[in-house]
């Protein structure tokens, strides 16, 4: 097992990850970015083939996507391989997955790639420094770096009754001290691209999550997966696994509450290795 917190629930990521519309987001922050024709390109956390296909139609040169679980990267290179069967035997399969940590030594010789992306991957990160220097490393002088996640994710509620707001901030805060996950990544991309001595940074905002209202099926779905992979913490905070579960069934009632309003944001920031 990973030490990815979404794959602490129970539940196949790869397939949560595929019924959130992956790529047009995917094709959009690609755009905004700046990928484009030629750009050999390194995914860091693609989950599923979704992000490398939509990467390909950009470049249409052969994408790398470097993933953390074992499980994933051998299923996405087995649907790689059915779906580019008769190229692959030509040799001409543009796609592969590759198991690796961001965090550890890249299994790349350095200044491979002309881009590198990387989405809803640094949220997860104990150490976004190192990810963002190997990021760095693996790139040509002047090549692209793009990183884009969320921020303030289920912390901009309004009208989230205050013992549910205080245990939700108490779990998040827990996740952010141990490393696991970090509900404010956004708004730090910039200073770490700073850090990492990238230039030429530019960055983007967009809405991501707009609740006005009933969350739909498909985001209860989510939530229940997410406050599945967060039991273990959120049980050590309330102290029984019934209080855990009346606490979930409780914000589950308000997020289905006609008169539930809440946002958070997704940064996209992008900077180039110097030339020199
Ligand atoms: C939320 S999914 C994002 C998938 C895709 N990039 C997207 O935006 O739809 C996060 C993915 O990052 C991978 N991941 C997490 N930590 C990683 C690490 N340290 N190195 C490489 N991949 C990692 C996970 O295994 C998971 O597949």
């Amino acid at each position: 097992m990973s030490k990815y917190l979404m794959d602490q629930g129970g539940h196949d990521e790869a397939a949560r990850m595929a019924r959130n519309h992956t790529a047009v987001e995917i094709f959009r922050w690609l755009q905004e970015a700046g990928i484009k024709e030629g750009m050999r390109t390194l995914s860091v956390g693609p989950c599923n083939p979704t992000e490398l296909y939509v990467i390909h139609e950009f470049t249409h040169q052969p994408v790398v996507g470097l993933e953390l679980s074992l499980d994933r990267v051998r299923q996405g290179n087995e649907s790689v391989v059915s779906k580019w069967n008769e190229e692959r035997k030509k040799g001409l399969c543009p796609i592969v997955f590759v198991p690796g940590n961001v965090q550890d030594v890249l299994p790349f010789q350095g200044e491979t790639f002309d881009a590198v992306v990387s989405f809803r991957v640094f949220e997860y990160l104990s150490d976004p420094i190192t990810a963002l220097t190997n990021m760095f490393r693996c790139l040509r002088p002047g090549g692209l770096c793009v990183v884009g996640d969320i921020d303030g994710y289920g912390s901009n509620h309004e009208g989230m009754p205050p013992d549910l707001e205080w245990t939700l901030a108490l779990i998040f805060q827990t996740l952010e001290e141990r490393g696991q996950f970090h509900p404010r990544i956004g708004r730090r991309l910039y200073r770490l691209f700073h850090e990492c001595k990238f230039t030429d940074l530019c960055v983007a905002a967009e809405p991501y999550h707009l609740v006005a209202g009933t969350i739909s099926p498909h985001e209860e779905q989510n939530w229940m997966q997410k406050f599945e992979a967060i039991r273990p913490v959120g049980e050590e905070i309330l102290g029984t696994r019934t209080a855990y579960d009346e606490f979930v069934e409780d914000m589950i009632r308000f997020l289905r509450d006609e008169r539930t309003f809440g946002y958070s944001m997704f940064f996209l920031v992008t900077g180039h290795r110097p030339t020199e």
